[in-house]
């Protein structure tokens, strides 16, 4: 734990340790020389002495028991299971992305679900016959890089959308240019091809030169052709999504703490925060202690994308979840710890990092306006 004896703290600060005995005597507290000071405690009495403690012993990383990247063979093999790919989808300006999204999910909603297409979480997920995808709803490139630029991966699968009737657009490269970087593979999915005037053949050609190669062209890269509009295809590129997800072998541990990432969260007049989050790693249950960014607290609710509340959510499946101090960033991680003092501590030492850097900052600011003066 984070704590210091009176004895070392004197010696840290080259004064006698009777010294510092008798002054927190002064202050009312009886203590010996192996008496351990709470960092709180030690702070405040550094800086009577005009020094400043650093918190050394706080290692946010065991308390929230990170595995930042989780290497093949770090995990028990037997303790691993199956997922569900997660799936983003990008491409140039209208060539329809939205449309894509939502006859997916429209071919996904049985008859008897009221009410037809429900509540927006950010994601979602589909079931081909008993296999789920997961859609994270968030089409474009600014919520991908975002994440990315978090350090946070979110999405297994890019569905690259190029409308047959346009072919290559500059978005469709930086698409492209995006899911490389990432390491992500993508499925082509050619829109629209409803239209009279589209021509797959032409934007299969086009792709050719980013290294897209469909496979009855020799090439690896898998395809689709579909109309959002006409809803012809959906369940084939859904079905590509699965083949591309059984090649990359998905899986993660249920067993474990859940951990996730957050895809949107706003402040709900009634609820409070309220936070879409990814599992990726674990299993979040209703109760848990966690903590998000700079906030902390319990998982009061969980609510799925079809509106229904659920206690528990494993990897790869999107729920909104209230229970935090406030509203975290998108593109955050969330952790289940062991109690909430420790989400509270977590959260408490990011709070104070975060006043620490913006104190910099401004102190910075000052001294250059001075210098400026000057
Ligand atoms: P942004 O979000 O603005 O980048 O666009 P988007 O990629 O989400 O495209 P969106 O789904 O809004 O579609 C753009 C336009 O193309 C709309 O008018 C759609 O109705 C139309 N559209 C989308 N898919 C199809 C399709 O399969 N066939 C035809 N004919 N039109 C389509
Ligand atoms: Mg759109």
């Amino acid at each position: 734990t984070d704590s210091i004896t009176v004895g070392e703290l004197a010696k840290r600060m080259g004064i006698k340790a009777n010294e510092l005995i008798r002054e927190l005597m002064q202050q009312g507290s009886m203590v010996t020389i192996n008496h351990p000071l709470d960092f709180d405690t030690a702070a405040l009495l550094a800086s009577e002495y005009n020094y400043e403690v650093e918190n050394v012993a706080f290692d946010e990383a065991t308390i929230l028991e990170e595995v930042p990247v989780i290497k093949e063979g770090e995990e028990a093999p037997e303790d691993l299971r199956p997922r569900p790919p997660v799936v983003t989808v990008m491409g140039h300006v209208d060539h329809g992305k939205t449309s894509l999204l939502d006859a997916i999910r429209a071919a996904n909603v049985t008859a008897g679900e009221a009410g037809g297409i429900t509540q927006h979480i950010g994601a979602y997920y589909v079931e081909l016959e008993g296999r789920k995808i997961t859609f994270l709803d968030t089409p474009g490139h600014e919520a991908f890089t975002a994440m990315r630029a978090r350090g946070a991966k979110a999405t297994d699968i890019v569905i690259l959308v190029v409308a047959a009737d346009d072919g290559v657009m500059p978005q469709t490269r930086e698409a492209i240019n995006h899911a490389k970087a990432a390491d992500v593979p993508i499925v082509v999915a050619i829109n629209k091809i409803d239209k009279p005037d589209s021509n797959p053949e032409r934007v299969k050609q086009e792709l050719t030169e980013f290294g897209l190669v469909p496979e009855d062209w020799g090439g690896e890269t898998i395809f689709a052709e579909v109309s959002a509009k006409q809803h012809i295809n959906i369940d084939q590129l859904l079905e590509m999504v699965l083949l591309q997800a059984e090649v990359l072998e998905l899986k993660a541990n249920p067993g474990k703490r859940g951990r996730g990432i957050i895809v949107e969260a706003r402040l709900d007049k009634g609820r409070g925060p309220v936070a879409t989050v990814l599992v990726q790693e674990g299993t979040l249950h209703i109760g848990d202690p966690i903590v998000s960014g700079v906030h902390f607290g319990r998982v009061r609710s969980m609510v799925d994308d079809r509106g229904n509340r659920v206690d528990e959510a494993g990897p790869s499946m999107p729920v909104e979840v209230t229970g935090l101090s406030g509203v975290p960033d998108a593109g955050d991680l969330l952790y289940a710890v062991e109690d909430e003092k420790k989400a509270k501590d977590v959260a408490q030492h990011r709070q104070q990092k975060l006043r620490e850097a913006e104190l910099a900052k401004t102190s910075k600011i000052s001294l250059d306006q001075l210098f400026a003066k000057i």
